[in-house]
């Protein structure tokens, strides 16, 4: 089919469909939303409130997988949970975490590995952390059409690293380090950048500084935008809750009391009911 014709993806999208140069577009105007979700249902019911950025982040290495941080994360795993995702069919823009270590080390590996989030997964974009060190990787990507989120900060693939899960440029170099790795990030053609675990005040500096959105998670709230891990806006994950999550909803406490009544009906035969047989 041409590009003049629409074919089923296209056709059924619903209008104001959320695309990489619309979120670029919003610059210092209308903050942006963005929410993590991992799986077909949970995907829907982000959309149906109208977050503008489905993120398939690696986090879902923790709060679905039960790894103890994002590095144990594969390839396979992340297709696997971007594939749910896109079936959702969404408005929202879905961008998918390049896990680690599949960038990073060669820009022809970068390229395949990136390449399958698109044609295989359904993603509109990937996301990569780091700064000057990937910015040549970004401009591969964006060289073969496949749009960039970049991430940096507190960047949780580095946690062996920074020897935690630390806040980062509280120092003037550090903070001074992570303005460049930004102004990299934007060099190499990224259409966005999420700030994370860095002080509000320079989450504000960087995005007076860059051109592109930033979209902060523990970064304050000046940046153009925010984005959390929904397993923790509703307590579904409490292995531990980080300080700068806000819980919307207690969902894993709902959840907990559900079942116990469940549990109580089956043992009390009051579960099923008449209504419930056939
Ligand atoms: O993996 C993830 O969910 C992320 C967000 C926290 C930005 O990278």
């Amino acid at each position: 089919m041409g590009t003049g014709g629409a074919d089923k993806g296209t056709a059924n999208r619903l209008p104001g469909k959320v695309t990489t140069t619309s979120i670029l577009a919003r610059k210092g105007g209308e903050k942006i939303t963005s929410v993590t979700a991992y799986d077909y249902s949970t995907a829907k019911l982000v959309d149906a409130a109208g977050v503008d950025v489905i993120l398939v982040g690696d986090s879902l290495g923790m709060v679905m997988l039960g790894y103890p941080d994002t590095t144990r994360v594969t390839l396979a795993e992340m297709l696997h949970h971007v594939k749910a995702v896109s079936r959702a069919r969404p408005r929202a823009l879905l961008v998918a975490d390049l896990p680690f270590l599949s960038f990073g080390v060669s820009v022809r590996d970068t390229l395949r590995n990136a390449g399958r989030f698109i044609r295989e997964a359904g993603a509109e974009a990937v996301k990569l952390e780091g700064g000057i060190r990937v910015r040549e990787e970004i401009r591969a990507l964006v060289d073969c059409q496949i749009p960039v989120m970049g991430h940096v900060g507190l960047t949780p693939q580095s946690v062996h690293s920074f020897g935690g899960f630390k806040v980062q440029g509280r120092t003037q170099d550090a903070a001074d380090q992570i303005l460049r790795d930004a102004v990299a990030v934007q060099e190499g053609g990224a259409f966005s950048l999420v700030l994370e675990g860095i002080p509000a005040e320079l989450a504000e500096r960087i995005t007076h500084e860059v051109d592109i959105p930033t979209i902060g998670i523990g970064a304050g709230p000046h940046c153009d935008g925010q984005v959390l891990v929904i397993h923790d806006m509703f307590h579904l994950f409490d292995d531990f809750t980080p300080r700068f999550v806000k819980v919307y909803a207690d969902l894993g406490e709902s959840m907990r009391e559900a079942l116990r009544r469940y549990c109580e009906d089956v043992r009390a035969g009051r579960f099923p009911g008449e209504e419930h047989c056939f």
